[in-house]
């Protein structure tokens, strides 16, 4: 009999990450649960442990490269070597553009952009080397597709997380790597999102004063989904399955990704008609 395949999820303390963990258990997968609250963490463990699967918890900050080496070692060491990676926490700030500071930005781009890197970095050698099929999966958002007002940062950090995993997958196609990419681009469920100030660090002062009433509005938003962290997780199981590279399970995220091309090309064509006559 061969041995169980592995995955490991960032984040998995919570929300999407603590259900793409039970999705990976219920896949009959070892599961690798890293988050940087340990609390959150071992409740995850338990969950999974339950379900019969087994799940190594490490308590990991994503936007530190050392941290996220470690995870990998550990991976590899006590696990034997990682076929799916989800590279999912994250965190948002929200208020106007001009009102976020150097410290909002530093450690929404820290764990949002930097963690995936890192990830990307400590993961993807030593997948390369094991030489088997494996799957990464990035979680952006539906704002990484589009943007919307008061999310400057997070928009900032969610697109670039797009277009990293997109050069990802070019790069892994290009040296003929065994490894698929996947990004992961929901738009409002119901999650601990909203709370992110619980995971800043205490070196960075509070947030931006323009952030309360954005805060509303997200969750209201989150509130009326009719999506949930566990159906996200599906759509990305299956996605993997299924090797799709955009994952989007909100249906209302095509009129806006449609509506951004539209605006985009409208533009364009403006510009270049005579040319294009
Ligand atoms: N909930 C939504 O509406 C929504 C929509 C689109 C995308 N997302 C993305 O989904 C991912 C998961 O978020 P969620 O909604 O489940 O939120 P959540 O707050 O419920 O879970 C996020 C988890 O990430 C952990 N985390 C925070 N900083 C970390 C760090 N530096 N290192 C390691 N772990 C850290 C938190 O402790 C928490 O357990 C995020 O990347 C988020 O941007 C969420």
């Amino acid at each position: 009999m061969s041995a169980p395949k592995v995955a490991v999820v960032t984040g998995a303390g919570s929300g999407i990450g603590r259900a793409l963990a039970l999705a990976c258990a219920s896949e009959g997968m070892v599961v690798v649960a890293a988050d940087i609250d340990a609390e959150a963490l071992v409740a995850t463990q338990a969950l999974v442990e339950a379900t019969g699967a087994a799940c190594l918890a490490q308590r990991c900050d994503v936007s530190n490269a050392a941290d996220v080496e470690r995870l990998a070692e550990a991976s590899w060491s006590q696990c034997g070597g990682v076929d799916w990676l989800f590279n999912n926490a994250g965190v948002a700030v929200l208020g106007a553009a001009w009102d976020a500071t150097d410290d909002d930005w530093q450690w929404v781009l820290g764990v949002n952009l930097m963690g995936v890197v890192h990830g990307v970095r400590s993961f993807v050698p030593r997948m390369r080397a094991r030489g088997m099929a494996a799957h990464i999966v990035n979680t952006s958002s539906a704002a990484g597709l589009a943007t919307i007002g008061g999310s400057s940062v997070y928009c900032a950090s969610k697109h670039a997380v797009v277009a990293f995993s997109e050069c990802l997958a070019k790069d892994l196609a290009q040296v003929g790597a065994p490894i698929g990419v996947s990004v992961l681009c929901p738009s409002l469920v119901a999650t601990r999102i909203d709370q992110s100030q619980r995971n800043r660090p205490a070196a960075l002062p509070a947030a931006g004063p323009t952030a309360a009433a954005y805060g509303e509005r997200v969750r209201a938003g989150m509130a009326a989904s009719d999506i949930s962290a566990e159906d996200v997780a599906r759509a990305a199981v299956d996605a993997i399955h299924a090797r799709r590279f955009y994952i989007i399970p909100h249906a209302h995220t095509g009129a806006s990704v449609r509506d951004r091309s539209q605006k985009i090309m409208g533009d364009f064509h403006h510009i270049h008609q005579e040319s294009l006559q």
